[in-house]
């Protein structure tokens, strides 16, 4: 008969009883008459020690890394000093091979601290994945995305889910992914905005979390081809609610996630210098950024100018897109969440209102964090049917697709507004990565779709 106790390895303390627990090796070291594993599974990991016969049996001398066990055997409590999880040892009376590991791959798991050959890893990304520092990202993912969800309950926003295959645009024609949707042309959402905006008279406030879709040519640190995106619009507004209402989102959020002590500990181990941010957070306008550039010396690169010529650099002056690279530096200096606000028009999509003290610019904000820059891009949008008119114009669009949201202006329209974030780069800033491909499961960016 057996008087064992199934338990998963993250589980609370049992010292003194008899378990059974079934894990993967992650680490093991050979000694002369003990072996010392760590065994993982998806909620923790566990030391276990085989000695005696144990370790005299064919499996336990060819084990291998990520080989799959079952063990069974008594919990001993270690003191903290031991650096063993969970300050426990499990001492192995019985185990078993579930799965053997072929072991030629073993050594790939964490290498991605070690800092491996890049495209190897991108290659090897199932094994990857199994690694410490992307299976604590994936699970701090998860539970962010959990926060999300609660946090948009508490401010009264219903989830909605979008279509995926579309017939329009929403962030310029250049990053579109386009298919053959049977006989029609089609394309993979840039942004469920549009769709959004439609479901605020019959559902309120409205919030959905789907891929998006970009066909971006240049390869950053913060731009994938898929990523997953969290957006919300918001009915009767104005410009200053929907800032307090993403400031106030993202707070809860990392309030949430904190609360749990595993994710709590997750995040101080990827990023032991992450510091909940204070609101309100700071505001700029677009103008002052500009301003601020020139007087720090970070110039604009001009890449409508040839590379050797003296005015490819120059200071920026207003109408300048700040790229990534500047605007980075500014958020990195600034070291605090900054909204950017008050773009020029012609920088930003063409359902941005003017800002009616100043028709240069939009009502338009992007919410910049250091280390990565913009996480979040939002705006008020056009409400009146004959500017959202002269703005498809503007840009070049035809409106015969657009219909359905064009018509969201002659049925009762309303001033509302709602942003976009991206949830990788979220991850980047809250876990502390160099890059979003580090957040997600199986990055998507130029040229790479394997595995
Ligand atoms: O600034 P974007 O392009 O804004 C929109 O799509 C709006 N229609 C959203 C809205 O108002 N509902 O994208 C929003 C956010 C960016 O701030 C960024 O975090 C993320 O989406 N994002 C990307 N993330 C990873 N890879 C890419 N290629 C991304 N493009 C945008
Ligand atoms: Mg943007």
């Amino acid at each position: 008969l057996d008087d064992t106790e199934d338990i998963t390895l993250g589980s609370a303390d049992k010292p003194g009883t008899r378990v059974k627990v079934l894990g993967r090796v992650h680490r093991f070291r050979s000694q002369k008459d003990v072996i010392f594993i760590t065994l993982k599974d998806g909620y923790g990991q566990m030391q276990v020690v085989f000695a005696g016969d144990l370790i005299k049996t064919y499996a336990a001398l060819t084990l291998t890394l990520e080989t799959s066990l079952v063990i069974k055997g008594q919990m001993r409590e270690l003191p903290p000093t031991a650096k063993a999880p969970l300050n426990r040892e499990l001492h192995a009376d019985f185990f078993r091979v579930i799965g053997a590991a072929a072991g030629d791959k073993e050594a790939i798991t964490n290498k991605v601290q070690a800092g491996g050959d890049p495209q190897t890893l991108l290659d090897q990304r199932h094994l990857v994945l199994r690694g410490d520092v992307l299976s604590s990202v994936m699970k701090v993912r998860a539970a962010v995305l959990r926060a999300f969800r609660q946090a948009y309950v508490e401010t009264r926003c219903m989830e909605v889910a979008p279509p995926s295959m579309v017939q329009t645009q929403v962030e310029g024609g250049a990053t579109l992914f386009g298919f053959k949707y049977y006989d029609e042309e089609a394309y993979l959402t840039q942004s469920s905005q549009l769709y959004l905006e439609t479901c605020l008279a019959s559902m309120g406030d409205v919030f959905c979390i789907c891929p998006s879709f970009r066909a971006e040519k240049s390869l950053t640190r913060r731009h994938l081809s898929e990523y997953m995106h969290i957006e919300a619009e918001l009915d009767f507004i104005e410009f200053e609610d929907l800032l307090a209402h993403i400031e106030k989102v993202i707070c809860r959020v990392i309030e949430l996630v904190l609360q749990d002590p595993l994710m709590a500990g997750y995040i101080k181990e990827l990023n032991p210098d992450f510091k909940p941010p204070s609101t309100p957070f700071k505001r700029m306008k677009y103008a002052d950024a500009i301003d601020w550039l020139v007087e720090h010396k970070i110039d604009f690169d001009d890449e409508d100018v040839p590379e050797d010529h003296p005015e490819r650099k120059r200071p920026h002056r207003f109408g300048d897109d700040i790229a990534e690279a500047a605007e980075r530096q500014m958020t990195d200096i600034m070291n605090v969440p900054i909204f950017l606000t008050h773009f020029p028009l012609e920088l930003k999509a063409f359902y941005m209102p003017k800002d009616p003290a100043d028709a240069r610019v939009a009502q338009a904000v992007d919410l910049l964090m250091p280390g990565v820059g913009e996480i979040v891009g939002g705006s008020m949008r056009i409400w009146d049917y004959e500017e959202l008119i002269a703005a498809y114009k503007r840009v070049g669009i035809d409106p015969t697709p657009y219909y359905w949201y064009t018509d969201q202006r002659k049925y009762g329209t309303s001033p509302h507004g709602g942003y976009g974030l991206g949830l990788e780069r979220f991850l980047a800033w809250l876990c502390g990565r160099f890059t979003v491909r580090e957040c997600v499961l199986y990055p998507r960016f130029t040229n790479r779709c394997t595995p």
